[in-house]
This record gives structure tokens, sequence and C-alpha cells, in this order.
């Protein structure tokens, strides 16, 4: 928020164990998601929406060891709150068992309500609109949104219902850029963009789209900033030669008995 007024750009970035979440946080990010992509990034599903509440609150828990200054927000899993009660709920558990800072929920006006329900339980919640993952059945795979002037219009009522409804931050994702660009006008709070273009209040990727280690085409909007899937395979072949090879491990590499030990057992 304060941010936005300042007119500094927000840099926010998912990650889901203990040693990204480091280098991200060391890195001085703004903001840490555990995002539900974390099923297709780390789980290798095809979706976001087979991830269950407990294994969440696992990647959350060793994210949150490792992240001091960046906020920590985690993401409501598909299925998690579908009834707003239950929403609440495991908002609480996010907080209360894996550390979370805020959660993340996805929808339109419709989930105005729940939103108001978990920030009334002191919970600061994300919105995110437009392509949201998690409606992929519905909205027929992964298709950019906000293309008509009626979706346009939708999607601006959406976004001031999610303020209204408390939202300190809205993820804007897989939206033309001149509708983002209208939707972070219009509001107070920031908007958080991926795939929407560079004039939104902050932006958001998934850390292994642009640490490359992903294993199909990048999606337009992802920028690859490293090629650890490249650095990886090279060591690992590097590795797997040099054990076949014997020249690993080295002398130096092995831990010795003492002197006296080899002399006592006559071994060299
Ligand atoms: O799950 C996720 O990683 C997300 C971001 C892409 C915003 O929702």
């Amino acid at each position: 928020m304060e941010k936005k007024v300042l007119r500094q750009p927000v840099a926010a970035v998912t990650a889901y164990d203990y040693a990204s979440a480091r280098l991200v946080d060391e890195a001085g990010l703004d903001v840490v998601l555990v995002g539900d992509s974390l099923a297709m990034v780390m789980q290798g599903h095809e979706n976001t929406l087979a991830v269950t509440m407990d294994e969440m609150l696992m990647y959350t828990r060793g994210v949150r060891r490792a992240v001091r200054r960046a906020l920590l927000v985690a993401d409501m899993p598909f299925g998690s709150y579908v009834e707003e009660r239950e929403g609440v709920a495991n908002a609480v558990r996010f907080v209360k068992e894996a550390g979370a800072e805020a959660v993340k929920v996805e929808g339109g006006r419709g989930r105005a309500e729940l939103v108001r329900r978990i920030v009334g339980a002191e919970i600061p919640v994300m919105g995110h609109i437009g392509l949201t993952p998690q409606s992929v059945h519905r909205m027929g795979g992964y298709r950019v949104q906000g293309k008509t002037m009626d979706a346009m219009e939708e999607l601006r009522t959406d976004a001031m219902a999610l303020e209204e409804a408390g939202c300190f931050a809205l993820v804007l994702e897989g939206v033309p850029r001149e509708l983002a660009r209208v939707v972070t006008e219009e509001l107070r709070i920031p908007t958080i963009g991926i795939g929407a273009g560079p004039d939104c209040d902050g932006q958001i990727l998934v850390l292994h789209d642009m640490m490359t280690m992903t294993f199909s085409a990048p999606a337009k909007f992802v920028r690859r900033y490293a090629d650890v899937a490249g650095v990886m395979r090279e060591a690992l072949g590097e590795y797997k030669r040099d054990v076949e090879g014997r020249r690993f491990p080295s002398d130096e590499e092995s831990y010795h008995l003492s002197r006296e030990t080899r002399e006592l057992m006559k071994v060299g």
C-alpha cells in the first residue's frame, strides 16, 4: 500500500522450500508467495487442483523458517474455501500452524464475503482475478481473460468489490495490459501483475519459470533470468562421469584414521 502511494513497484515471487525461500528473502524481494502452482512445479501435476491444505501447510512451514523480512503469503488451495466458514478456518490454519502473514484467494466479487470474514479474523487477504488457474475447467483452459467490453466491465467490478471487501493487494493474472492499467488506476490497493503488463503496481513470477526449472515452453509473459536446469544438467553429468571414472571422491575428500591408529592397525 505504501509503495503504491510512493509509486515504488512491488517485487514478488513464489517459493516453496527452505533453500529457495532463503535466497528470495536475502535478495530483498517484498513478497514471497507459497503458491498453489507448487502442485505443478514441485509435485508434477498437470494443474493446480490436486494440492491439499495439509500439503500447502507443509510447504509453507519450510518457507516460514527461511523468510525473515519479506511478507509471507500462503495460497488457499482449490476446494479449501468453497464454504466461507471452512475458508476462514483454513486461513487461520495457515497463520497458526505455518506462520503465514496473509493468504491469497482466487475469484471475483463472489469471494467478497469470504474476504470480509477472513479479514475480520485479522488475516490480511490478497485477491487474485483474471486468469485464475483454479477455474481452469470453467475457463476451458488457460486463456487470457478480460478481452471483450463485457469481460472488462466484469473484471473492473470484481476488482472494486475485492478492494471494498478489504483485500490489501490484488493479483491480476493473464489480462490485457490496457485493462490492467485501468484497474490499477482505479484501485487504492496495489495490483500485482503476472501476464498483465508493466503498468501494475508490482509483478510476480513463479520462481521455477523465471529460473528455467520447468520442462515446457514458457508462457509469453515469463522472462527467464537464469538457466538453473542447464547448470544442474551439466553438473550432474560431470558428477556421473567422475564417479564412473573413479575421479570422485579424491583422497582430500575422504576421512582418514589418525597416524597412530593406522600404525596399530597396520594399514596404509
Ligand atoms: O500459485 C501461484 O503461484 C500464483 C501466482 C502465479 C500468482 O497464484
